[in-house]
């Protein structure tokens, strides 16, 4: 969708909280796929990082845009990165294709040098035909895109298909990071033009019930039925988002994190904390010291409720529990919990490890040990 934007346009708060959520998530994700692919010997193995709405390289406060950021990311990087990583650079806008190239050029010699970056592309024209050719032409091929980690930073709502999502996570060790703007779609909603684009983007007429509901439960309903519709449609095993509201606390849009993998979604949990340090994965452009407040924080205390209320009585593993948190809880961090249900003979350890200190949950042995909640 074109924007109303000049060429390069001045960035707000929650679009630096957005690159900054991105920025930790490309440093832990390229870390932690390198040393897969180095432990399980892939040999020729390369990732992939897709920016499928480039935007011009920077911003008019100077600040980096999104592309330069992942760059200068791979290029500062603090471990060895063993497999390089490949860039496709996708953006419609001509003016900003061309600005956006030569913002690249400068890092071209060094990524080069670095043996961190073995490409740089960038291509003119629509993600998402560009990266449907790309899926046909692999698919051709019979070639893996994975392990790919594409950011999809849509201006609006309706430039990324369900179908286009379905498709990149149907391929192994794919995760797709993207943005869904609320405010556009809840201005559009009376215009009956629009409605074959939210069909695509929802992947059928799911979203159709908002019409009849009030102002006030459109959000929520809308938020819902897309989850699930990622969920069941694109059958996408975890789906995280993270809310971005303007100065006044109006909600602008989410940003969706899909994974089939539970290390990718701990990883970015991780990343989205450190933007919002109260655990409610929302950013406002408002937020300073004193607004933080008035979000409730997610404390180890309510973890521990939380855990205790949902999983009295069952018996499972570690490796389940943490599987629990992070999926049902805002926490990413579980053992202290564990620890303090532990002292407060909430929970036993029937069988533990040989030497096990009481309080402790080793990570060799998540898949093993068990935890019986009392009731
Ligand atoms: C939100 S901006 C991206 C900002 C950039 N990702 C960053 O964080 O610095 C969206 C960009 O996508 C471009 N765009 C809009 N529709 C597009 C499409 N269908 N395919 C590719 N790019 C598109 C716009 O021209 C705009 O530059």
């Amino acid at each position: 969708m074109a924007d109303r934007l000049p060429t390069i346009w001045e960035g707000a708060a929650h679009t630096f909280a957005k690159h900054q959520i991105l920025e930790t998530y490309l440093k832990a994700w390229t870390a932690i796929m390198c040393s897969q692919s180095s432990r399980l010997g892939i040999s020729g193995a390369q990732l992939l990082f897709v920016d499928g709405f480039a935007g011009p390289g920077r911003y008019g406060g100077g600040q980096d845009g999104s592309p330069i950021l992942a760059i200068k990311s791979i290029l500062s990087h603090s471990h060895d990165l063993k497999v390089p990583i490949r860039f496709l650079f996708i953006e419609i806008d001509k003016e900003r294709h061309a600005i956006l190239r030569d913002a690249i050029k400068p890092y071209e010699e060094q990524a080069a040098r670095s043996g961190r970056i073995s490409s740089i592309r960038l291509k003119q024209g629509d993600c998402e035909t560009v990266l449907n050719k790309m899926l046909d032409d692999l698919e051709k091929e019979k070639r893996k895109v994975g392990p790919a980690l594409f950011f999809l930073d849509q201006s609006g709502y309706s430039d990324v298909s369900m179908e286009l999502i379905r498709r990149i996570m149907s391929q192994p060790l794919c995760e797709v990071f993207f943005y869904l703007n609320w405010d556009h779609m809840n201005r559009f909603l009376v215009d009956q033009t629009k409605w074959p684009s939210l069909s695509m983007t929802f992947g059928g007429d799911d979203w159709r019930p908002v019409l009849s509901l009030e102002m006030t439960e459109r959000p929520t309903f809308i938020l819902q039925t897309y989850r699930t519709a990622l969920k069941q449609k694109a059958s996408i095993k975890y789906v995280w988002h993270f809310v971005m509201c303007d100065s006044n606390g109006k909600l602008l849009y989410w940003l969706f994190f899909c994974t089939n993998s539970l290390r990718g979604l701990e990883e970015m949990k991780k990343a989205m904390w450190r933007v919002d340090p109260t655990g409610g994965f929302r950013f406002s452009d408002k937020n300073n010291p004193s607004q933080l407040s008035l979000f409730e924080n997610y404390t180890d205390n309510m973890l521990i409720e939380d855990l205790f209320t949902s999983l009295r009585g069952r018996k499972m593993t570690v490796a389940h529990v943490k599987e629990f948190v992070l999926t049902e809880t805002p926490a990413y961090l579980y053992k202290n919990a564990l620890n303090i249900l532990e002292k407060q003979n909430k929970l036993t350890v029937p069988n533990p490890p040989a030497g096990r200190r009481k309080g402790t949950f080793p990570d060799e042995y998540v898949h093993e040990m068990c935890l019986q909640f009392l009731s």
